[in-house]
């Protein structure tokens, strides 16, 4: 069984990271809550070999901010505190946390007193990324403190039981030796092995889904993305015949896109289910323009079509290609059905009766896409922009007739093409077209024209949770533009989009 490193999560924004971090050291890691016990702790991970606490934004000692199991503490299995997690040491463990105290933020000289454990290979003065306006003013007893700033007691550690306390971010890069903290923490204090890798996630996951499964089958829906397509392969290894893929044509693809998918899973050994539904969706979004309800339509839509295929295939099991930032996306688990209506295809009924399973749940897009390397699928695929579950039905701002998909699907075709020839594909994190609801005027061949608008969004992000638009060259815009002018007649105008998420969503609707 894999080592194991937790993170325990007090709602920071970076908990997430810091199990990626420690991944990335080839260990394997992930985030559980505030609120698993030591007992519980002990049951479910006979694997662990240290914890992490998380940031937070709360003070530790204010009654209602976040707080876990004292007795953690008492697991024989090292702890690290990060920030809040530091203050949660401090304060349980009789030291002293002070309000308002040294606030410091950005980047931060650290003087570094003990450079043995934790901070080994630290130099004297070390750059360390701060966000913190509580600190700890007395270490508890046993402590001793290892590193200061200017402001504050920056380290504290009890070597004799293994917890360590760290003012500052290491997750973040501008923490300039944060790997090597991290990698002092796993391999010397908590002696991790290096055990974690995508062959190994491979075989235990397949592992897992025998065991989740058994004989019972199951269905997939393919959107043509990476995700589900990933998905789809490991079901496929894990259950064989068991597994039905669908494919349900909605009439908001892009371009190409029912042929692309039969080509490419046809090449895998895999039932595989194509149902058109173009005719469904179409008849069901008429006059709808609210962005809402065309998400919920299509969600339910989605759902029935889904339930009838389970039915006849017998399936019991739904597969879902959902990966870790879908599930922050969603806020805490006591939120994610909300957001679920949102992110993943259709959105779940509350009584649904067929069983989830998630492979992909825990890990980020680009170790999907290293996955999806592993596992044989081409680049074509595993590079593939995201492609939200609505479709093209969240592109076309205003009705979501035949005609208004056409062009679309046209101006989308044509953005990538332009992006695929300047060898820029790979270096954008999504790019689109979106048809805009009003017409303007123009001039077309001497003669006055009122058409359509189509917007371009061309973003780079990490994990779609915040994106900056790309500053691409403006002679691939130029092309894009005139390209989609010339070829698409309902269009005379083009304009780019050069909004960052926040305030803008990537998608339009
Ligand atoms: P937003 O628009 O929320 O999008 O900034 C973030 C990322 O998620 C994709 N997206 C979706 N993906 N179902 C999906 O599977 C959806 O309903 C959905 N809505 C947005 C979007 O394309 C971007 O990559």
């Amino acid at each position: 069984m894999n080592a194991r490193i937790i993170v325990m999560d007090f709602g920071s924004q970076y908990a997430h990271l810091i199990a990626r971090r420690v991944r990335d050291l080839g260990v394997f890691s992930s985030v559980v809550s505030n609120e698993l016990s030591a007992d519980d702790i002990r049951a479910n991970f006979p694997d662990i070999r240290g914890i992490i606490l998380s940031g937070g934004p709360d003070d530790v000692v204010d009654p209602a901010a976040p707080q876990c199991d004292k007795n953690i503490f008492e697991l024989n299995v090292p702890v690290l505190g990060l920030c809040y997690g530091h203050h949660i040491i401090s304060h349980y463990l009789g030291g002293k946390v002070s309000l308002g105290a040294g606030r410091e933020y950005g980047i931060t000289k650290l003087k570094v007193a003990k450079k043995d454990s934790i901070l080994k290979g630290f130099d004297k003065a070390e750059a360390v990324w701060m966000n913190h306006g509580n600190s700890v003013t007395a270490p508890p007893p046993g402590f001793e403190v290892a590193a200061r700033t200017g402001n504050c007691i920056a380290v504290i550690q009890n070597k004799r039981k293994n917890i360590y306390g760290v003012q500052f971010h290491p997750e973040v890069t501008h923490t300039k030796k944060g790997k090597v903290l991290f990698s002092n923490f796993v391999f010397d204090i908590c002696s991790a092995k290096k055990d974690w890798s995508m062959e190994r996630f491979i075989g235990d996951k397949i592992k897992k889904i025998k065991r989740q499964v058994g004989n019972r089958r199951a269905i997939i829906g393919l959107s043509g993305g990476v995700d589900s397509s990933v998905a789809a392969i490991l079901m496929s290894r894990a259950i064989g015949k068991n597994l039905t893929a669908v494919f349900v044509d909605t009439g908001f693809m892009r371009l190409g896109e029912p042929e692309f998918i039969r080509d490419t899973f046809t090449h895998w050994d895999m039932k595989l289910k194509m149902v058109d539904a173009r005719k469904k969706f179409y008849d069901a979004l008429r006059g709808i323009v609210d962005p809402e309800q065309k998400r919920k339509i299509i969600g339910r839509l989605f759902i029935r079509i889904f339930d009838e295929v389970a039915l006849d295939k017998k399936a019991e099991i739904l597969v879902q290609g959902t990966i870790y930032p879908d599930r922050i996306e969603s806020g805490t688990s006591k939120n994610a059905s909300v957001i679920k209506s949102h992110h993943n295809v259709g959105g779940l009924p509350k009584n649904m009766t067929l069983e989830l399973c998630e492979p992909l749940e825990d890990l980020y897009k680009d170790e999907v896409r290293a996955v999806a390397k592993k596992l044989g699928l081409p680049d074509e695929l595993a590079l593939r922009h995201p492609f939200p579950g609505p479709g093209l039905a969240i592109r076309i701002l205003g009705e979501c007739t035949r005609k208004n998909v056409k062009i679309v699907q046209k101006a989308n075709y044509i953005v990538l093409d332009e992006l695929e020839k300047a060898d820029e594909y790979n270096s954008i994190w999504q790019a689109f077209a979106v048809l805009l609801p009003v017409k303007s005027v123009g001039v077309q061949g001497d003669a006055r024209s009122y058409k359509r608008v189509i917007a371009i969004r061309f973003v780079n992000s990490v994990d779609a949770m915040s994106a900056s638009f790309s500053k691409v060259p403006y002679s691939l815009l130029e092309k894009i533009s005139t390209r989609i002018t010339n070829e698409i007649k309902e269009v005379n105008r083009v304009v780019y989009d050069i909004t960052n998420k926040p305030p803008g969503t990537i998608e339009w609707e």
